[in-house]
């Protein structure tokens, strides 16, 4: 089983990534933006009670993300893997993540964190908000609030991957498909798939 964490800010390509490397690979992506996203859409409580929190571009409550992650991993019994995506973004997060996974006698085989200025993300996430429909890319000052949050509370997250050497760096800047190509080498140095 290969488990990888895609890591990095609001912008720097996650969600592109994700897509490619499920349809290479087979695994199932775990998304909490998009759980969250499905969940608002459905007026669901847990929906309504993230909704406030995105909507400042704050971090909803861990204990909201860690269940919905927990669900999600007991609803997939027989996955080949799990890309994480947009989880963990806390350091509890992190150790809840490994908690859960030692239940099911696995671990995080890797953590790829996407590396993009500043400037650059302020201009992809302006972009998107044009056309994206999501509340949170349609003011730059909720932008700047996601991307501080990440600052904060997301960023220190890698170290705790680093102390554990499963920590590996790539340039988020430059085209999808020669990114792709540097995860995909990762992954494939890692493991034989
Ligand atoms: P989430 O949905 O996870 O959003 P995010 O982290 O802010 O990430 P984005 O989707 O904005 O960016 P991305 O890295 O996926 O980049 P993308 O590929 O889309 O989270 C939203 C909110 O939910 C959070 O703020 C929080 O409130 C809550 N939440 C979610 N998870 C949580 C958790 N674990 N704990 C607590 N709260 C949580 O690309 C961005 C743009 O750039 C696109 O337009 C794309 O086309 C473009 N692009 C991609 N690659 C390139 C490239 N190489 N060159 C040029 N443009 C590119």
């Amino acid at each position: 089983m290969f488990n990888l964490i895609l890591f990095g800010p609001p912008g720097s390509g996650k969600g592109t990534q994700s897509e490619k490397l499920i349809e290479k690979y087979g695994w199932i992506h775990l998304s909490t933006g998009n759980l969250l996203r499905e969940e608002i859409a459905n007026q669901t409580q847990l929906g309504m009670e993230a909704k406030s929190f995105m909507e400042k571009g704050q971090l909803v409550p861990d204990a909201v993300v860690i269940g919905m992650i927990g669900s999600a991993l007991d609803a997939n019994p027989n996955a080949s893997g799990f890309l994480f995506d947009g989880f963990p973004r806390t350091v509890a997060q992190a150790e809840a993540l490994d908690e859960l996974l030692s239940e099911k006698n696995t671990a995080i085989s890797l953590m790829l964190a996407l590396e993009v200025t500043h400037q650059e993300l302020m201009k992809r996430l302006i972009n998107r908000g044009k056309t994206s429909g999501r509340v949170d890319d349609t003011d730059e000052g909720i932008i700047r609030a996601r991307l501080q949050e990440y600052e904060n509370k997301t960023a220190p997250v890698a170290g705790f991957y680093d102390r554990a050497s499963k920590l590996k760096r790539i340039k988020g800047e430059g085209t999808v498909e020669d990114i792709f190509s540097a995860i995909s080498g990762h992954v494939e140095a890692k493991h034989v798939v």
